[in-house]
């Protein structure tokens, strides 16, 4: 119940912060590190461990955000570049534009940042 009353609270106020941010062109999507959670489990944990850094199918995904470089292609580890490849797959990783949704990308990024 408590738990139901907070989402709809956090739910209304990310409503109340996009329309009272008129000029932005495109909505933020909004970032949910539970919503992520989900996302990781049904896309993304076949592959990739979320609790070591050991390869399963993909690199393991622990302590992410906390090496200074993506772990197949060297890149710097930002949110751009993880965005880019969870759209555009490759090396083995499927490409998931149009099967999730930006606030879905989103979401799995701000989980990537808890591990
Ligand atoms: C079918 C297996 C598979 C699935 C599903 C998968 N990946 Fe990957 N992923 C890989 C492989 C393989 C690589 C290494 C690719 C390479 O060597 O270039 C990789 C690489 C990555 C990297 C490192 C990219 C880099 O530039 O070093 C990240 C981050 C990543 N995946 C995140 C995800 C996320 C988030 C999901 C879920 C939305 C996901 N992957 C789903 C197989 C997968």
């Amino acid at each position: 119940m408590t738990k139901h009353v907070i989402s709809i609270t956090v739910a209304a106020i990310a409503l109340g912060a996009a329309t009272l941010l008129p000029g932005k062109t495109v909505a933020r999507p909004v970032a949910d590190v539970a919503e992520g959670k989900a996302v990781f489990n049904a896309s993304c944990e076949q592959c990739h461990s979320a609790t070591s850094k050991d390869v399963k199918v993909g690199p393991g995904l622990l302590g992410l955000f906390k090496g200074g470089k993506l772990p197949a292609s060297g890149k710097p580890v930002t949110d751009a570049n993880v965005r880019a490849r969870i759209l555009s797959g490759g090396g083995g990783m499927p490409a998931f534009k149009g099967s999730l949704s930006d606030a879905q990308v989103a979401s799995v990024i701000a989980y990537l940042r808890t591990l």
